[in-house]
């Protein structure tokens, strides 16, 4: 339900949403590339036209308001038009002067938010600085779309912990790798599943794997077939290996405490099946991709077994990825 500072104005809440569904058009613009911060799209309309639109295109490039109210042609226009942004706008001085400022200097004088800042010490500044400087703030519109254009960014700065996304490849017969003295083919999934997994990885921060993993596959643990930058590289483990470009905690916790400090706000998690089952059953998991391809080993690690529906199905190349949600 959309809050408002007044209850009159003249826009339904169908014109609002559809303003706000092309800004989060935009945002998605920024996918992979603004990370840690969230991406963040905005419109500026007039006279129920738009007439300037922006997004966040990068980790310390303009947020997406100052981006849009550059590309209005008019300036004289502002004072007589709305914007929309789908995440409360900025109040603190960051890598960019605030945008809740730009906004009462330009006298823009309605603003449409999709949410609230998810970080509990700026939530509602932006909203409050525009308010006390008399601009009419709507917020709520499109919410639940906004949140999940940002799951680990919001979950992050709600709880304090990475989204942890866990991600394995199983043969029908339930087996995720190879016996120690089998020396057959590694790889489980199709090419068109690791494009898959490797849209996953230029969206989060992080990627962990297990030190027996690291250690006998030796995985690059980069997103090459997909643009971005890479993850940070992760193993979780006692055992010391001579990789340098893999940082090594011995628990979940460290982990997690790490990723605190260094404001990494996702992780995907890929094996072995040591290391998916201690997240599992932590329960310190947020989604899950199973992808089962149509071979089978007979026998060799057994891949997790899920005690949960899946909450999509959906076909990749040869390969069935079944989706879970904790
Ligand atoms: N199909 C797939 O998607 C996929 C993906 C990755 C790997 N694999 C296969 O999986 C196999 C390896 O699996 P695995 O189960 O034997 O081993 P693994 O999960 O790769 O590694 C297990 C080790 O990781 C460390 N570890 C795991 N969870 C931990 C936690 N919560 N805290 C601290 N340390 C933790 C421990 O290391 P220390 O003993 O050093 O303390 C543990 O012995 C390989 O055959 C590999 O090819 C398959």
């Amino acid at each position: 339900m959309a809050e408002s500072s007044q209850s009159h104005h003249n826009s339904s809440v169908a014109e609002h949403e559809k303003f706000m569904r092309r800004s989060l058009e935009l945002a998605v613009h920024g996918r992979g590339k603004t990370l840690s911060n969230p991406m963040v799209g905005c419109v500026i309309v007039w006279n129920n036209t738009i007439i300037g639109e922006g997004f966040h295109s990068r980790f310390g490039a303009p947020h997406a308001e100052v981006e849009a109210i550059r590309s209005v042609q008019n300036p004289k226009l502002l004072k007589e038009s709305r914007l929309y942004v789908t995440l409360e706008p900025c109040s603190h001085f960051g890598k960019t002067p605030p945008c809740a400022n730009l906004i009462i200097e330009k006298e823009i004088p309605e603003a449409i938010i999709a949410m609230r800042d998810p970080n509990p010490v700026v939530t509602g500044n932006g909203i409050q600085k525009l308010q006390e400087a008399g601009v009419r703030v709507t917020v709520g519109i499109l919410e639940p779309e906004a949140r999940n254009l940002n799951k680990s960014f919001i979950h992050f700065h709600e709880t304090g912990k990475p989204y942890v996304v866990l991600k394995w490849a199983r043969t029908l017969d339930g087996i995720m790798g190879r016996a120690k003295d089998d020396h057959g083919s590694r790889q489980i999934s199709s090419e068109v599943s690791a494009l898959f997994v490797h849209k996953l990885r230029s969206e989060l921060m992080g990627i962990v794997v297990g030190s027996k993993t690291l250690q006998l596959d030796n995985p690059q643990l980069t997103n090459r077939l997909w643009p971005g930058s890479d993850p940070v590289k992760f193993y979780l483990g006692k055992s010391k290996s001579d990789r340098d470009d893999v940082i090594r905690m011995t628990s979940i916790s460290e982990l997690f405490a790490y990723c605190q400090n260094k404001n990494i706000t996702g992780l995907l998690i890929e094996g072995g099946s040591e290391t998916l089952q201690s997240f599992l059953q932590s329960g310190e998991w947020n989604e899950a991709f199973e992808i089962e391809a149509p071979v089978r080993w007979e026998n060799g690690i057994k891949a997790p077994e899920m005690k949960r529906n899946n909450s999509e199905i959906f076909q990749l190349g040869n390969d069935l990825i079944r989706h879970y949600y904790n």
